[in-house]
């Protein structure tokens, strides 16, 4: 990463490694400021960060090589794929120094340089009230305008010595201008480095809402078979028309785009809701394969090799003929890139569907996603903070039976009312 203090140089280097991870790829951020804090405390003044400050300068330099190198030693490990170097990596030197370093490392590393670059006073101060008043950094400052004083301060000393990449024309680079307003590609190459340029170019930071709800209750989920295509049972019928209301107290005026699968169950339970809608064939439920209408008893008895064997990996057991929770990532990725491009959006899916969703937006594990309770008749509200997600759940009152099944052995007890608000059904 390379930019001034509180370009969101820390929010896009997250991002990226939540992205590979979610696909499966290893990815680790190593944070130059975490290092600073272990080693020399968190509460330094500005004057720390004043480039004529030779003992700030020399702590500085000091904690960049060290995370620098356990980079590269995590790098050289055989599982690892992409390091995200967050620092200011803000003057000519240091790149050549970085570039230099891994050259000389025991595995070939390709670097690219992420520039965030930001001229727009009002977005700045905002990050710094949005996430530096709260780091620990400023722990022990009681009054946030003096803080926010202190950190306006250390972002002119870095101003000072700042170079933006300019000539250094052999560099793989993208410069990000005004949050991806302007966009400056040097020398991408390679699939790695074109994902990442493709995803930074989709990322936003307009506040915006993402609402998931599965279908209502459908014929197949009482009867307890998976997959099909069936149509809703009275108690689903009775969640989308009660849908409506509640997204509209969540959302207000605001528009919204509603997304569906191709299914009959997601479509039934949007035809209330009054907003322009989009079907996805990629948020179609796991295909089951050879088990697609079976419950989970009838797989249990025919396929009991295949049954136990999901239950040990169940992100990567694929059905007989079907899919597997990692295959349902890799064709959801182009969902995930529209999601980050949009703004408020409604997505009406399945259970499979929905968990992998999630589980990238609240970077959750491979091993957890599979087993994500995403209840019947709930609303799930995301909303995009600085680092991360706030999560709310309304669950309505408007009975459905339990698909989910938790993994053997584990503590996992069933779902109980008062996890989540319960509102009353509230059909229109
Ligand atoms: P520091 O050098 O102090 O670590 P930083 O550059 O890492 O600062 P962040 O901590 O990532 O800055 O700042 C987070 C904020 O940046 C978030 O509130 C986010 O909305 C905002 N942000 C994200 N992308 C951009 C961008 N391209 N330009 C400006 N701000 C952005
Ligand atoms: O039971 C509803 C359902 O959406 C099925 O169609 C699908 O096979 C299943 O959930 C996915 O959940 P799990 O991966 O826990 O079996």
């Amino acid at each position: 990463m390379v930019g001034l203090p509180a370009r969101g140089k820390t929010y896009l280097a997250q991002k990226i490694c939540r992205y590979f991870k979610w696909q499966g790829v290893s990815a680790r951020v190593f944070n130059v400021g975490d290092y600073r804090r272990q080693n020399y405390g968190a509460a330094q003044p500005h004057s720390f960060f004043d480039p004529t400050n030779p003992e700030g300068q020399r702590q500085r330099n000091d904690v960049a090589k060290l995370a620098l190198e356990d980079l590269i030693q995590w790098l050289e490990k055989p599982d690892s794929s992409v390091a995200v170097y967050d620092a200011t990596n803000s003057t000519r030197d240091r790149r050549e120094w970085i570039v230099q370093r891994c050259s000389q490392s025991t595995v070939p590393i390709e670097t690219i340089f992420i520039e965030s670059i930001c001229e727009d006073a009002s977005i700045i101060l905002e990050n710094i009230k949005a996430v530096k008043l709260s780091s620990p950094d400023y722990a022990n400052e009681q009054d946030p305008d003096r803080a926010a004083r202190d950190f306006q301060k250390r972002i002119h000393h870095y101003e000072v010595q700042y170079e933006t990449i300019s000539d250094e024309d052999d560099l793989t680079y993208v410069k990000l201008i005004n949050v991806g307003s302007l966009v400056v590609l040097n020398h991408i190459q390679g699939y790695l480095q074109s994902r990442v340029v493709y995803y930074l170019m989709n990322v936003h930071i307009t506040p915006r809402c993402i609402f998931f709800s599965r279908h209502g209750e459908s014929m197949y989920n009482v009867s307890g078979k998976i997959g099909g295509d069936a149509v809703l049972s009275p108690r689903g019928e009775e969640y989308s028309s009660a849908l409506p209301k509640l997204v509209r107290d969540n959302l207000k005026d605001q528009p919204m785009t509603v997304w569906t699968s191709t299914l009959r169950r997601t479509i039934q339970t949007a035809q209330e809701l009054n907003y322009p809608k989009l079907q996805w064939k990629a948020l179609d439920e796991l295909d089951a394969g050879l088990c697609d209408g079976m419950t989970y008893e009838e797989i249990e008895k025919k396929y009991p090799e295949d049954y136990a064997n999901r239950d040990k990996d169940k992100f990567t057991y694929r059905y007989r003929g079907g899919e597997s929770y990692h295959d349902v990532v890799l064709r959801l990725e182009p969902i995930i890139m529209e999601l980050e491009r949009q703004s408020n959006i409604l997505i009406i899916g399945h259970q499979a569907v929905l968990r992998c969703i999630l589980g990238y937006f609240m970077n959750l594990s491979i091993q957890d996603i599979p087993y994500l309770r995403i209840p019947l008749h709930t609303l799930i509200k995301l909303t995009p903070r600085a680092y991360g997600c706030d999560e709310e759940r309304f669950r309505v009152k408007i009975d459905a039976v339990d698909t989910h099944r938790p993994k053997p052995g584990a503590t996992d007890g069933p779902e109980k009312d008062g996890e989540v608000p319960v509102l009353p059904s509230m059909a229109e």
